[in-house]
């Protein structure tokens, strides 16, 4: 089977990035599937961190294909910076990036229609990211959306005209203000740059790739309990973001799906609103962020902070199929006393195993615990070196979600990983 699957089991920010980086040299293609410049993807190498909205985290391996996808959301402007940042240190981006042309476009006014829902929402806002990924997927959905394909038409201005008018009615209707004539000058000068890519048919040049025995990566966005099915709703993001996304954001059957594998951190961390029943608002989640450096890679917001939830985490493991799990940001906890993971939850005295339908009742969680480790992992390179009570986190989660864990996660440095197998 040559489609591997990567993606987030939690709400994102698992450290996806940083782990295709890791594995892209055993693949000669990586792709994304979902999802937009909500992403944030970091990666480090010799002493440089890069971010990556758009763009898959093969990028920086000379040699890989990278393939943007019919199920992702593009805006141009952010793509234009992203390769303004990337053309230095990837000298190949123009021959090694390939564009589908099913991907829809994320217009300027879709942003400011992000911006005005969110504002229509109030306190119950949902902490979008603000770049126009609802309204875009919406477009999608309703059959109204403006796809990369359409800026080779000689009807694409008159095609963009009739959804900008569209979305400017709303605007006036939600008394939302408005400037636009600078952003839609950046965006056409950016649709300019988009144009130097190859734009192909990613669902024929995939499956040919498949045929041609090509290992490829699909690199999720987002995480499992964002899924805009599966995910804590209304609080999720626009598109699927389970393995399932894969299929249809790339145009691949699902028997040819091999590994999925499953991120997840140590602890647990959400941005922007909504249910996160091990969120610690004390002085442990506060050390989490610090030590963890939790701060969004997309917004720079604080990121939420928590106990890893084997509640939640059991339910993205069976949504996705995972064959592997990865554990990211061990290293994190080098210096807590105890390590605590939600087992269960407690709901009005009553004893919950799985996920329930609202996760925004009154859920207390039920931990179990377990002692530190209390010494820096951040240099082991090797299983045998990690300490026992690390080992037998690792192996109590093993256990609770029956599957293996196959990497661990102990820096951001591309070279900090363990092969556990
Ligand atoms: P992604 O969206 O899943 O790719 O994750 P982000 O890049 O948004 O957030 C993960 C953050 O943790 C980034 O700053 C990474 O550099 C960093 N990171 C990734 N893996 C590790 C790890 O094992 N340990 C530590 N300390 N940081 C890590
Ligand atoms: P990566 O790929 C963490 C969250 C937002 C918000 C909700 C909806 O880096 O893991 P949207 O902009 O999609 O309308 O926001 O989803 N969110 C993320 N949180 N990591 C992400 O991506 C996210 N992308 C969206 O904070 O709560
Ligand atoms: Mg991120």
């Amino acid at each position: 089977m040559n489609v591997d699957v990567l993606l987030g089991l939690q709400w994102g920010d698992e450290g996806k990035g940083k782990v295709v980086d890791v594995l892209a040299p055993g693949y000669e293609v990586i792709a994304r599937f979902q999802g937009g410049p909500n992403a944030g993807h970091t990666l480090e190498f010799e002493s440089r961190k890069h971010v990556l909205h758009i763009i898959p985290s093969g990028v920086f391996r000379n040699d890989c294909i990278n393939i943007i996808g019919n199920g992702v959301v593009i805006d141009p402007i952010i793509f234009e910076n992203e390769i303004d940042g990337l053309s230095p240190h990837c000298p190949n981006i123009y021959k090694n990036l390939l564009i589908s042309k099913r991907a829809h476009l994320i217009l300027p006014t879709h942003r400011l229609l992000d911006a005005a829902y969110e504002a229509e929402k109030g306190s119950a806002k949902i902490g979008s990211t603000l770049k126009g990924i609802g309204p875009t997927y919406t477009d999608k959905i309703s059959r109204n959306g403006l796809r990369i394909g359409d800026i080779l038409s000689p009807k694409f201005k008159e095609k963009y005209n009739e959804l900008r008018i569209k979305h400017i009615q709303i605007l006036n209707m939600l008394n939302f203000k408005f400037q636009l004539d600078e952003e839609e000058n950046k965006w056409f000068e950016a649709i300019k740059i988009i144009q130097k890519f190859t734009f192909i048919d990613s669902e024929i040049e995939v499956n040919k790739l498949i045929n041609q025995n090509k290992k490829i990566l699909a690199e999720g966005a987002q995480g499992s309990m964002l899924d805009i099915d599966f995910g804590s709703y209304p609080f999720v993001t626009s598109s699927n973001t389970v393995c399932a996304g894969t299929c249809t954001g790339l145009g691949i059957a699902p028997s040819k799906i091999g590994n999925v594998f499953g991120l997840f951190k140590a602890y647990c961390t959400r941005v922007g609103s909504g249910p996160f029943p091990t969120e610690l608002n004390d002085e442990v989640g506060e050390q989490l962020r610090k030590t963890g450096n939790e701060f969004g890679a997309t917004t720079g917001r604080p990121r939420r902070c928590g106990w890893c939830d084997l509640v939640a985490l059991k339910y993205s493991v069976m949504l996705n199929g995972v064959t592997g799990l990865i554990m990211t940001k061990a290293d994190v906890l080098n210096d807590f006393d105890e390590i605590k993971v939600a087992v269960s939850y407690s709901i009005d005295g009553k004893i919950i195993e799985n996920i329930p339908y609202d996760l925004s009742q009154n859920i207390s969680p039920v931990f179990a615990s377990f002692k530190g480790w209390k010494s820096d992992i951040s240099k082991i390179r090797n299983k045998s070196e990690l300490p026992i009570e690390l080992l037998e986190y690792i192996r109590f989660v093993e256990d609770f979600v029956k599957v293996p864990v196959i990497l661990v996660s102990v820096g951001p440095d591309r070279k900090a990983i363990i092969d556990m197998r």
